[in-house]
């Protein structure tokens, strides 16, 4: 089972990885280009990036070195209310952005889109706080939404419907410090 995952990267520590799905070397050069797409599309202004902890971590700190312009980093913290179970999709924000976002072009950094109710929230969450514009980074994508919100501007790869782990995306909280990405099956 491990033997993908063994032969391109020399981890041995995964007894329950199936295969590598995105490498490091495939992210690396995505995450460049996305970094390189974001220096263009915004206007002047002050842009501020926001990543939503703890799945974006990695992820952000690639993508921010491959913008080329002034920037600001903040973080938010988000979770679910009520039960694992019924995903009412609500959200409220355990750490909220300490710098004010009003006129400020705000980027939020995700790591992966599944359902989309975590970000539809976060959205509602940003938007009456007044950034000057608010848009999406999310690296993967499994395009379940049947109407993406448009501020979804730049997303690395679409997502198999598998569960993914690494690069920041846990199972359980492991796995997030992998350099690729990988299916647990
Ligand atoms: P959504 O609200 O259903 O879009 O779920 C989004 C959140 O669920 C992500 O930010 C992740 O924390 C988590 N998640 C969804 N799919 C995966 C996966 O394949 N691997 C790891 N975490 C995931
Ligand atoms: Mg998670």
């Amino acid at each position: 089972m491990t033997s993908i995952a063994s032969k391109t990267t020399g981890w041995q520590g995964g007894g329950n990885v199936r295969r590598v799905v995105f490498d490091q070397e495939t992210i690396g050069q995505r995450v460049r280009e996305l970094g390189a797409e974001i220096t263009r599309a915004f206007p002047e202004g002050e842009l501020l990036v926001v990543g939503a902890l703890k799945g974006s971590f990695i992820f952000l700190s690639d993508l921010v070195r491959a913008i080329d312009r002034p920037l600001q980093i903040d973080f938010l913290v988000a979770s679910s209310y009520g039960s694992e179970k019924v995903s009412s999709g609500a959200v409220r924000l355990l750490y909220d952005p300490a710098v004010s976002i009003e006129g400020r072009h705000l980027l939020l950094v995700e790591d992966i889109i599944d359902s989309g109710r975590t970000l539809r929230c976060l959205l509602d969450l940003l938007k009456v706080r007044g950034p000057a514009s608010l848009s999406v980074c999310a690296l993967l994508d499994k395009q379940l939404m049947p109407s993406p919100p448009p501020e979804i501007r730049f997303v690395g790869f679409p997502a198999p419907k598998a569960f993914l782990v690494g690069y920041g995306l846990d199972y359980a909280e492991e796995y997030r410090h992998l350099s690729f990405i990988a299916d647990l099956g």
